[in-house]
């Protein structure tokens, strides 16, 4: 008889083997997985294509994280798919698969504030150089891509924060011809509006934190492309660690399901208050590609299923008037993140892009006084009250009216 501890062990260890499949997936919350014998294992941590043979430690590969990966590939029309910690966990393990010391890589001047510290900081560091370019200025972009063997060009299908949206299909030719790499951020379009793949691209990143899971509990990236170079990526994060939680994995994939259904709805009402917004006092612009005034509209509806659930809006008085706007809300969460249930509005200067100075921001386009909105599952009329509400504080504080006290935290009973 062995000892409490030992049996304690090894009975509570012992998972049942089932023949059913069950219908969600499950969460297999653990580091290792154990072998029938010495030689088992050795065929476990085997390099096989798409990974490993089998399962033997979670950073190697978890069946739940793999899951996540399988899915959004298929969701994408890719070959495979891998998800890790993060969506920045994603960028930099994708990017560091691809590049060398001396490498260049073209970006859209309008990106995500850690992808360009990202670049800059950390693989400028390792002799990695990258040019900022308008996307939407093609020859521009072609000069850029001709000027140095470029082994990325790097988008992102609809731009943060200003909404821009890229030609994936123009941009992807011009990096052919040239050689480059098409690496494309699709995190503000998911894979309802559009599979960038189809239009050239050879990579396809998604932060999960966002439309993915939906809900704003979860942190998550995947990558998806063709196998060889999403197995780069594999392999890249098992030397760097940056792995998803079994957990996190099943939030994702828990959301995966009500994508659809929640595009269509963050959609809907994204463009409902963009037409209402435009028409407002004290408002600058708005930028939504679903508005004809929006410079690629046409583009947008050409290439996107749905205008999306995101627009920008620049408020007439500035930094005052956009600060004022956001204390003036009732209803949207004041953080930052985006795609989720939760309405979600950042200004943009002092949230997402907070590393850029003042040139930094300018040359990528963004006015100090934007706001970036991610509108989320609540009532339109609520949300459209409220946003009433809080430019009527822009327009005071911009005149300079009436101190600015943000209202609390509670719906409004409109
Ligand atoms: C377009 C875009 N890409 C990537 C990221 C990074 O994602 P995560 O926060 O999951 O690392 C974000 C985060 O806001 C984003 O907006």
């Amino acid at each position: 008889m062995t000892g409490f501890s030992t049996r304690a062990i090894r009975a509570a260890s012992r998972s049942r083997e089932i023949a059913q499949r069950p219908t969600s997936v499950p969460i297999y919350q653990t580091a290792t997985f154990s072998a029938e014998s010495v030689e088992a294992l050795a065929e476990a941590v085997a390099e096989a294509p798409g990974g490993y043979a089998g399962y033997a430690y979670s950073r190697l590969g978890n069946p739940t994280v793999d899951a996540l990966g399988d899915a959004v590939a298929e969701l994408e029309g890719a070959e495979a798919g891998f998800a890790l910690a993060s969506g920045m966990a994603a960028i930099h393990a994708t990017l560091l698969s691809l590049l060398s010391v001396g490498d260049r890589i073209v970006s859209t001047r309008a990106v995500y504030g850690s992808t360009q510290s990202l670049l800059v900081r950390t693989f400028g560091r390792f002799g990695v150089a990258t040019e900022f370019v308008d996307i939407g200025d093609h020859a521009a972009v072609e000069r850029a891509v001709a000027a140095a063997p470029t082994r990325v060009l790097y988008l992102e299908t609809i731009s943060n924060p200003t909404i821009v949206v890229a030609d994936l299909s123009a941009l992807s030719a011009i990096a052919r011809r040239h050689g480059a790499t098409v690496v494309v951020d699709s995190t503000f379009a998911s894979p309802y509006l559009v599979r960038p793949l189809e239009h050239g691209a050879d990579i396809v990143i998604h932060s999960a934190t966002k439309y993915l899971s939906g809900h704003s509990d979860v942190l998550g990236g995947v990558v998806v492309g063709d196998a060889a170079r999403v197995d780069a990526v594999r392999k890249v994060q098992v030397d760097t660690g940056a792995t998803l939680a079994p957990l996190a994995a099943f939030l994702v994939l828990r959301g995966i399901p009500t994508l659809a259904v929640r595009m269509e709805r963050h959609a809907a009402t994204a463009a409902a208050l963009a037409a209402w917004l435009e028409e407002q006092p004290g408002v600058a612009r708005v930028h939504y590609p679903g508005l004809t005034s929006h410079p690629q509209h046409a583009l947008a509806s050409r290439m996107l299923r749905l205008p999306g659930g995101m627009l920008a809006v620049e408020l007439a008085g500035g930094r005052v008037a956009g600060a004022a706007f956001v204390d003036g809300l009732t209803i949207p969460e004041l953080t930052a993140s985006l795609g989720s249930i939760h309405t979600i509005v950042a200004h943009a200067a002092s949230t997402t892009h907070r590393q850029l100075g003042a040139d930094q921001l300018a040359a990528a386009g963004i006015a100090p006084g934007l706001l970036r909105i991610s509108v989320g599952l609540e009532d339109a009329e609520d949300l459209q009250a409220d946003f009433g509400r809080g430019l009527a504080s822009a327009r005071d504080a911009a005149g300079g009216a009436r101190p600015i006290v943000r209202a609390g935290s509670s719906p409004s009973p409109v």
